[in-house]
């Protein structure tokens, strides 16, 4: 990959703060935006800004016709089998509570998470036991944060007939670890159970491919693709989208209704009521024509490299202490970490002011993983194709000498 070349691609790549140039490590929360995408978007706003799918003139047709084209990149992209599988929402969040209240999961029932879930992947769950006292089983992950197939295969046997959805991150927002969903997946049909995969974090870095994976709903966001913020796709398989109840229903959603009933269209429509973001799944499609041009092999060695580049640097550092599988091959392209005590907010703001670079730093969405092990939060430096070599030992040289500063 010409990253050198790629990166003048990305207008905010070229600008300066302070007069230097800023180190994007912060792409596991939103990536950077090409100017393809961007340009989509304008095009959309100046040229045909109308509503799709409703009036017959020709600025709607434009819009229907360059939604759909969008929606038929999103299901090549992810190899699903049909373009009424893509469901356009507004991020993962709202495509994994989409499936939480629209599965049918009643009291008696169980849905089966790991111990490491985004709090998306975690609050819905709680509130369907809140009100409809469906149980939440939690598999418990090995200590370097891999997880533990045989504690999950003992709970899906356990659980046999009552867990009924398996939801499961993919790529960890924690520390990069993408599980083995294949075999994961396997267990849970084996056991009678569907699989929602919450690819919040895979499908941007890895090749996904759900009929391969075989699973039967995966949530992902355009913000974390190189797309615009406020789109997001629920892929479902067909057969289970026609029975999974929309939350959203209204205009756009319907075939006919009288005073008394309504017809609902079939998926993937029914889920998209009301007027949608075409901006944004225009936008969408052209970062997902971005980065299929790019390959996300490519994508996904680039980020390995520079991650065990930096894991490598770190690791030699006194006082720093990594999340996750110490193998940074094993963490695609995030690295998390502590440096003893240091706040890891501080650490963020040293960064960003004394040398631009952008890091997140917290407890990534994902309090009950801390509050569980006791450690008050961290900072997360995530890569994405466009970052370079000098980037990860710019992070390294910084971090070398808050450790110096800080550390006695
Ligand atoms: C693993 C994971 N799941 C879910 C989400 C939620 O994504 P969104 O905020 O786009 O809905 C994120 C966002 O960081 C994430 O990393």
């Amino acid at each position: 990959m010409d990253v050198i070349k790629i990166r003048k691609d990305f207008p905010v790549l070229g600008k300066k703060i302070d007069g230097r140039n800023i180190v994007y490590l912060d792409n596991a929360c939103a990536t950077l935006k090409p100017r393809r995408v961007i340009e989509a978007m304008n095009d959309y706003y100046e040229n045909y800004p109308a509503c799709g799918g409703r009036s017959v003139h020709r600025l709607s047709t434009r819009v229907s016709i360059a939604c759909e084209e969008a929606r038929n990149k999103v299901q090549r992209f992810i190899n699903a089998p049909s373009e009424k599988e893509i469901v356009f929402t507004k991020n993962t969040t709202e495509g994994l509570n989409l499936v939480a209240r629209g599965f049918g999961l009643k009291k008696g029932d169980a849905v089966i998470t790991t111990d490491k879930e985004h709090n998306s992947n975690l609050v819905p769950w709680h509130m369907l036991r809140e009100k409809c006292g469906v149980a939440h089983i939690i598999a418990k992950s090995l200590p370097d944060g891999t997880f533990d197939i045989e504690d999950f295969k003992k709970r899906m046997k356990d659980g046999r007939s009552k867990i009924k959805l398996a939801s499961i991150y993919h790529t960890s927002n924690l520390d990069g670890y993408t599980l083995p969903a294949k075999d994961i997946i396997e267990i849970a049909h084996d056991a009678g159970a569907h699989v929602l995969l919450d690819a919040a974090q895979s499908v941007p870095h890895i090749p996904v491919d759900v009929k391969r994976l075989d699973a039967d709903f995966i949530a992902f966001s355009g913000q974390k693709m190189c797309g615009p913020s406020g789109i997001g796709i629920l892929y479902g398989k067909e057969e289970l989208l026609e029975t999974l109840e929309p939350f959203t229903v209204g205009g756009d959603s319907v075939a006919s209704t009288t005073y008394e009933k309504s017809v609902l269209l079939g998926p993937p429509h029914r889920f998209e009521g009301g007027l949608q973001n075409y901006a944004g799944i225009i936008g969408l499609g052209a970062a997902v024509d971005y980065l299929s041009a790019l390959g996300m092999d490519s994508i996904e060695k680039h980020e390995k490299t520079l991650n065990a580049r930096l894991a490598r640097t770190l690791s030699e550092i006194r006082h720093v202490s990594l999340i996750g599988p110490p193998d940074p091959a094993l963490r695609g392209g995030i690295t998390s970490f502590n440096i003893e005590g240091v706040a890891p907010h501080d650490i963020a703001m040293i960064l960003d002011e004394s040398a631009n670079i952008m890091v997140r730093s917290g407890t990534l969405c994902a309090h009950s993983w801390f509050k569980a092990r006791k450690i008050n939060s961290c900072v997360r430096a995530s890569f994405y194709f466009y970052n370079l070599e000098k980037d990860a030992d710019a992070l390294a040289g910084c971090i070398e000498k808050i450790v110096t500063d800080f550390c006695r």
